[in-house]
């Protein structure tokens, strides 16, 4: 028997026949949501059942030297769950339990597996809210948005998955269990170790549960999207909202004008929120109580706001519905990406007073090209988070670095970061030398030799 059939042995030894998927099973599985069409690659899938489990698959793996692929809801942006076949990759989607909230600490503790969506329902019903919210909430799951500090919608006033996770559990290479499932906002005992596993894309250790930290909330939430002159005007705007609106602003999105029609196109030519157009476009988001939060209230602001010419148009969303579906036409990315051939993704970061000018120096650059067909700009403006979606209609290598050479090299100019909150994975690891020094490099390449000496964690990935 050579060493795949003994592990493969081994491996159903742990999770049992039914929880090992080879063969057909397996190449029906695919690496990312985008990626249906092509089958997966990977010596077996592994579904363990219980985190002791977990440990056991990577107890084994690491003795016979076989690299882990940790599969969530296969949502990542940068490559992180892709695999080359020869990993056995571990699926998440079974340790899927809510295992308590706790509202008086306001808590929950969960298993990897939970989708966030399921989550955000489930802490809804004893009226608490988790804020971490992006498009992808209905696939992603909580273990990836631990492991790729995820962000999203409403980073400007919640922050980032960091400040959300009290506790974490997960499991290093060679099977040791970190277990810290505390409820703790305070725990100055010592570095935080939890903050290893937190963002580095599951190459240090699988996040296996977590205590999550919850919030209230807010009674009221109003939505209105708004059309602006040019660049210098939403930095303008946005100055004014938050001085108004303080806390109360709780997202400040922009989109470029070709950007909003396309994304327009879910609503299928019905019931558009501002005509097409404008040469930007904000989704501003609002949340506390009536009196601060109503749509009243932001509708008396926005009117204001056009009475002096700040903004050229605005409209309030009027139900329940009509926000729900200002947010759907900002968070549907897959339908943007559904119009692109050979796709390249970005997500950077930059002081929101550069953004504008990055924007255009980078449109101009990617206009130059003749096999770019088309490009989306739109981002978390108020984060300095900029979303780049290029469609090209040739696939070629040269291409693609042409592209990121486009995207990347201004960049430096402003200080800025390749990843704002998608993270390396295997897509921008050439790049990360452009915002991480020689010394930081080095560092995090300690930390993965201490923690996972065979190198069998997503292997590839960051480094
Ligand atoms: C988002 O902001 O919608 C997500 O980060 C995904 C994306 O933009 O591509
Ligand atoms: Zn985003």
């Amino acid at each position: 028997m050579d060493t795949a059939d003994r592990l493969l042995q081994g491996i159903v030894a742990i999770v049992g026949a039914d929880n090992v998927l080879v063969g057909d099973e397996l190449s029906d599985r695919f690496a990312h949501i985008w990626q249906t069409h092509i089958p997966l690659r990977a010596t077996a899938v592994a579904l363990p059942t219980r985190i002791e489990q977990v440990s056991r698959i990577l107890t084994l793996c690491n003795q016979h030297e076989v690299s882990v692929v940790v599969h969530g809801g296969r949502t990542n942006m940068v490559g992180s769950t892709e695999t080359d076949g020869s990993e056995l990759v571990i699926s998440m989607e079974k340790l899927n339990r809510i295992l308590e909230i706790d509202s008086d600490s306001k808590t929950v503790t969960v298993e990897a597996g939970v989708i966030l969506e399921d989550l955000h329902r489930a802490v809804q019903e004893v009226d608490l809210m988790f804020p971490i919210t992006y498009g992808a909430k209905g696939s992603a799951q909580v273990g990836g948005m631990i492991a790729t500090n995820a962000g999203g919608l409403r980073v400007f006033r919640y922050g980032m998955t960091r400040q959300w996770v009290l506790g974490l559990e997960a499991v290093l290479a060679n099977g040791t269990v970190i277990s810290s499932m505390k409820k703790l906002v305070k725990d100055n005992s010592g570095p935080d170790l939890k903050q290893l596993f937190i963002g580095s894309e599951g190459t240090l250790g699988v996040v296996t549960r977590a205590v999550l930290r919850l919030c209230h909330p807010p009674s009221h939430r109003s939505t209105a999207f708004v059309a602006l002159l040019d660049y210098s005007a939403v930095v303008r705007f946005l100055k004014s909202m938050e001085q108004v609106l303080g806390p109360s602003l709780t997202a400040f999105e922009i989109i470029w004008k070709d950007t909003y029609q396309s994304m327009c196109g879910i609503l299928k030519g019905g019931g558009i929120p501002l005509a097409f157009g404008y040469p930007l476009y904000v989704l501003l988001e609002t949340s506390g109580d009536a009196s601060a939060c109503g749509a009243g209230r932001l509708e008396k602001l926005l009117e204001k706001s056009l009475l002096r010419g700040e903004v050229l148009d605005a409209v309030v969303a009027g139900s329940d519905t009509e926000q729900a579906l200002f947010w759907r036409i900002r968070e549907d990315v897959d339908h943007i990406v559904s119009q692109c051939t050979h796709d390249q993704h970005f997500d950077v970061s930059l002081p929101v007073a550069d953004i504008g000018a990055y924007v255009d120096r980078v449109s101009a650059a990617l206009d130059r090209v003749l096999e770019v067909d088309k490009y989306f700009v739109y981002g978390h403006m108020a984060d300095g988070n900029m979303h780049l979606v290029v469609s090209k209609t040739v696939g070629s290598e040269e291409l693609k670095e042409r592209v990121n050479h486009i995207v990347y090299t201004p960049l430096r100019d402003y200080g800025g970061s390749i990843s704002a909150e998608h993270g390396i994975g295997l897509h921008k690891k050439p790049y990360l030398s452009y915002c991480r020094n020689p010394e930081e490099m080095q560092l995090m390449r300690t930390l993965k030799n201490a923690l996972d000496p065979k190198g069998i964690l997503n292997p590839g990935k960051i480094l």
